[in-house]
């Protein structure tokens, strides 16, 4: 295809040159005349011109220069050489004398250009051919005519003769003589010599004359001399008294014809220019013709016999010649307007070739674009299928690895259950063998750090899961980095004593705060110290050094060891997911540091490694908290995560879940646990039962169970067979009789969106699995008590209830409804609890189970304290009478409404009135 587009502008150049390029003067042959020209002064050299510039133009072939040399014999000489220097195909010279122009023809010759010589000759007849006319005959005539017109004894005649040393003078003097000699009554008296102009001889013939020298004739080799002649004569006043007779006979006002017939001249002998012979005599010189050496141009006498006829002859020959010029120049206009016409058609051409060999480019461009297009399409169609099955297959495969991913994500947080089960248990066993005053046995805490271990290695196994789905937020927090340290620290520091290995922790800052997630640090301690325990033998050295760059916003955590190292062309992968190093024999799942690094770098922090005896980590933190989101600080200590809480470490629980609830009471709180795991619904009942009435359900009957027992706390799974737990949730917060019951959700999902999908559904606390029992006891200790708190305050300020907005809106509906309707009915003794929980669409036990959540107290004490409140404020304002007042608001006896005054407030209703 390429290469047909430039086949095809190669052919396109060429034919657009190809036409363009035919051009005239390419096709006709130049000939180059050059005309040595002696000077053009005089009408007969005009004349001359005129006449071979005429038959020149007739022939466009011709290239006609001349060239004047204006009387100067060498300029003349100069000019020649030029034109031979020129390389003319034909040389015309018409001497100004025949000397010294001899050599510079001859040069010419033996140049190998002909030379036509015109008019005058040069010396030896070194030339190609002479053209003029006979000026001996022309002398000869000039003599007849004296001869002829005069039959005087003596005819005195005076020659002025042309100049010396130019043939024409020469020879027609020559002629002149002869005829004249003949004759013995002719004599010539006197001979003035002149150079062809008037002036060169006016002096000399006026000196003649007026020496009284008696003239019959004046024989002027031209008649410009002839005509100066008379002109002396006249101002003499003898013109009529001589005749003149001169050369050229040229027509026109000027001429020597127009001179004879006005009477000035008695007659003139024509000379030919010669000027259209020569040029067509220069042609037949090129042509390589035979043409004679001598060509004599005929001549005449022109007297006042013949002066008409020739001057008519004469003007018939000019006009004939003037309208050949203007026919030439016609000619010439429409050649020129021909070869213009025939320019732009060779261009229209040449663009229309052009065009259309454009034309069938782009036919047969767009027949192979076709093809390749179609080609195209094919080979289109074929990667579309491929990609089409790449595609298919990457999504079998995202699908399979998703499924799989899952089936492994699930199956993690199934592990979370038992081993809450098996923490719990551990728990237990050991706060009974604490109690019992019994030292803990080996076998348990083998169980215990082995299961915390387990654990561990899930929740990496399930943070690497999150880290690769960028599924972590960070929860920083205002901590004192030695002290959180420390705790960590305090870990391991049973292992190093047990393996003698010197492990130290220092500070240049021990009161240095920073902000950090404790749980994501907590695990990139926990797997920094734990490859330092695993790598390094025992009498080893660890430290942890806390380097706090006052100059600079940095603190930096060393954690440096004497372990075996990590090769050193290992060194920059040991941060990749699966890493492990080529000299480590241990079991190692290979993403603890690679989650370290994501932590660290979720701190915008750094993490860099270093291995020369041993191996250091540099965990490099900003302090303060600029260089963190405001979404990822928190103000409190994070209890999502509380399973990396150790179940013995109560110091890190928020005071406020120590505090005990105030009163006793003697019926015990009901909770609800919904859960499907057998073991973990019945390990729970059995630790709470103690201090609980346990209600148990494993999720399909969840609802109908809150509904039915009315709990104070209820305890809810997520993962459960019918509806999951934040559906449940939902529904119980959002339905009258449940909505006040403190929610705690309990699972396996750690992450956010978890956390935040349980808040929404209106849970007051979420905990992952596994879960410390402390947390989880203190956790329902803390909801019941500030539950308590909030009734005790209810209680004492029941006037009150509907400005206090610390319910949920639900609550708050409820109590203003209930409200409502009690105030309607104040007066209404026989207005029951029946009835009241008929106006609210619920049953009598859950009104009461709900009043008494709510508030502490019965439904009826509730009602009651209202009706007292009511009649304490109409006794303080009133005027109306204790009898009055105890029956419209509803008490049935003024007896009984003193007793319950009494009993409230201390002092019986009169004497209230009384102390107001
Ligand atoms: C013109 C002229 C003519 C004369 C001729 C002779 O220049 O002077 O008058 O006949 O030259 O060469």
């Amino acid at each position: 295809m390429k290469r047909i587009r430039y086949i095809f502008i190669l052919i396109n150049i060429s034919l657009a040159f190809s036409i363009l390029s035919c051009d005239r003067s390419k096709d006709v042959e130049k000939i180059h005349i050059g005309f040595s020209q002696a000077m053009t002064n005089d009408d007969w050299r005009r004349s001359m011109n005129n006449s071979m510039e005429l038959q020149a133009s007739m022939n466009p072939e011709i290239d006609l220069q001349i060239k004047d040399a204006n009387y100067d014999v060498l300029t003349q000489i100069k000019q020649i050489d030029e034109l031979i220097a020129d390389s003319v195909d034909v040389l015309i010279v018409s001497p100004i004398q025949s000397k010294p122009i001899t050599a510079v023809v001859r040069k010419a010759i033996n140049a190998s250009i002909p030379v036509l010589v015109v008019d005058r000759k040069t010396e030896g007849q070194q030339y190609t051919a002479y053209l003029g006319a006979d000026n001996i005959e022309i002398g000869r005539n000039a003599a007849k005519e004296i001869i002829a017109s005069n039959r005087k004894d003596s005819i005195r005649i005076i020659e002025i003769r042309g100049m010396a040393g130019s043939s024409p003078a020469e020879e027609r003097t020559m002629g002149f003589q002869q005829v004249i000699n003949q004759f013995k009554n002719a004599k010539i008296v006197a001979k003035i010599e002149g150079d062809w102009e008037k002036e060169s001889i006016q002096e000399s013939l006026r000196q003649l004359l007026n020496n009284d020298i008696k003239v019959d004739y004046v024989f002027a080799h031209n008649d410009r001399m002839a005509v100066g002649a008379w002109e002396v004569a006249r101002e003499l006043g003898i013109e009529n008294e001589i005749s003149f007779i001169g050369v050229d006979g040229l027509a026109g006002t000027n001429g020597g014809i127009q001179a004879v017939k006005d009477g000035i001249l008695k007659a003139t002998v024509l000379y030919p220019t010669g000027g259209d012979e020569a040029i067509k005599l220069a042609l037949k010189i090129l042509d390589n013709e035979s043409i004679p050496k001598n060509n004599i141009l005929s001549t005449t006498i022109i007297n006042e016999l013949n002066a008409d006829i020739m001057n008519n002859q004469f003007e018939k020959i000019n006009d004939q010649q003037d309208q050949m010029e203007e026919q030439l120049a016609a000619i010439k206009l429409q050649e020129e307007l021909y070869y213009s016409q025939n320019n732009l058609l060779k261009i229209t051409m040449a663009l229309l070739a052009i065009i259309l060999s454009l034309t069938v480019y782009s036919v047969y461009s767009i027949f192979a674009i076709r093809k390749k297009n179609r080609q195209l399409e094919l080979t289109n169609e074929k990667v579309t299928v491929q990609r089409n099955q790449i595609e298919k297959i990457a999504k079998e495969i995202k699908i399979s690895n998703e499924a799989k991913l899952n089936f492994f994500t699930g199956l993690s947080h199934e592990f979370k259950t038992p081993l809450t089960l098996i923490l719990s248990s551990i728990e237990s066993i050991s706060d009974y063998a604490k109690e019992k005053g019994s030292r803990m046995g080996n076998e348990i805490e083998l169980i215990h750090n082995n299961s915390n271990r387990l654990l561990r290695l899930i929740n990496q196994l399930l943070d690497f899961r999150k880290i690769e789905d960028r599924n972590f937020n960070l929860k920083a927090s205002k901590t004192n980095l030695y002290n959180f340290s420390k705790l960590i620290f305090q870990d391991f520091e049973r292992e190093a004593m047990k393996r003698n290995i010197d492990f130290k922790l220092t500070s240049n800052n021990e009161s240095l705060d920073i902000f950090i997630d404790r749980n994501l640090m907590d695990k990139v301690y926990f797997n920094l110290l734990s490859n330092a325990f695993k790598f390094t033998p025992d009498n080893g050295k660890i430290g942890v050094y806390i380097k706090d760059d006052e100059s600079a916003n940095i603190v930096k955590i060393h954690f440096k060891d004497t372990g075996i190292g990590i090769p050193s062309n290992e060194i920059d992968g040991v941060f990749q997911a699966f890493f492990k190093g080529s000299n480590n024999r241990k079991n190692s799942s290979g993403v603890g540091l690679h989650l370290s690094k994501e932590f660290v770098e979720m701190h915008k922090g750094n993490i860099e490694v270093e291995s020369l005896h041993g191996t250091e980590f540099i965990v490099s933190l900003y302090k303060g908290q600029a260089h963190l989101d405001e979404s990822e600080i928190i103000s409190e200590q994070d209890l999502v995560d509380s399973n990396i809480i150790d179940f013995s470490s109560d110091q890190l629980i928020d005071d406020n879940y120590l505090i005990q609830a105030p009163s006793k009471n003697k019926e015990k709180y009901s909770v609800l646990i919904i859960e499907d795991n057998k073991d973990l619904s019945l390990f729970l009942k059995n630790k709470l039962q103690l201090e609980y009435d346990i209600h148990l359900s494993e999720g399909t009957d969840a609802i109908e169970k809150a509904f039915e027992t009315i709990p104070d706390i209820i305890l809810c799974d997520i993962n459960l067979p019918d509806k999951d737990g934040f559906e449940i949730c939902e529904i119980l917060k959002k339905d009258l009789r449940t909505s006040h019951i403190p929610t705690v959700i309990l699972t396996a999902l750690g992450n956010k969106e978890s956390y935040i999908k349980g808040l929404q559904s209106g849970a007051d606390l979420y905990l992952t699995k596994p879960f410390s029992y402390s947390i989880l006891i203190q956790s329902i200790k803390s909801l019941l008590y500030n539950r308590e708190k909030l009734r005790y305050y209810f209680t004492s300020n029941i006037h009150k209830i509907e400005e206090i907005n610390s319910f949920g809106d639900i609550e708050q509906k409820f109590i203003s409804q209930l409200n409502t309707l009690i105030n309607d009915n104040l007066g209404n003794s026989d207005y029951s609890v029946e009835n009241l929980a008929e106006n609210l669409t619920i049953s009598r036990v859950q009104l009461y189970r709900k009043v008494k959540a709510i508030m502490g107290i019965s439904i009826s004490d509730y009602i009651g304290n209202i009706r007292l409140e009511k009649a304490k404020t109409m006794l303080e304002n009133g005027s109306l009478t204790v009898s009055e007042i105890a029956y419209s608001n509803g008490f049935s006896s003024p007896n009984y409404f003193s007793t319950a005054f009494k009993n409230k407030y201390g002092i019986s209703p009169a004497a209230f009135r009384k102390s107001v």
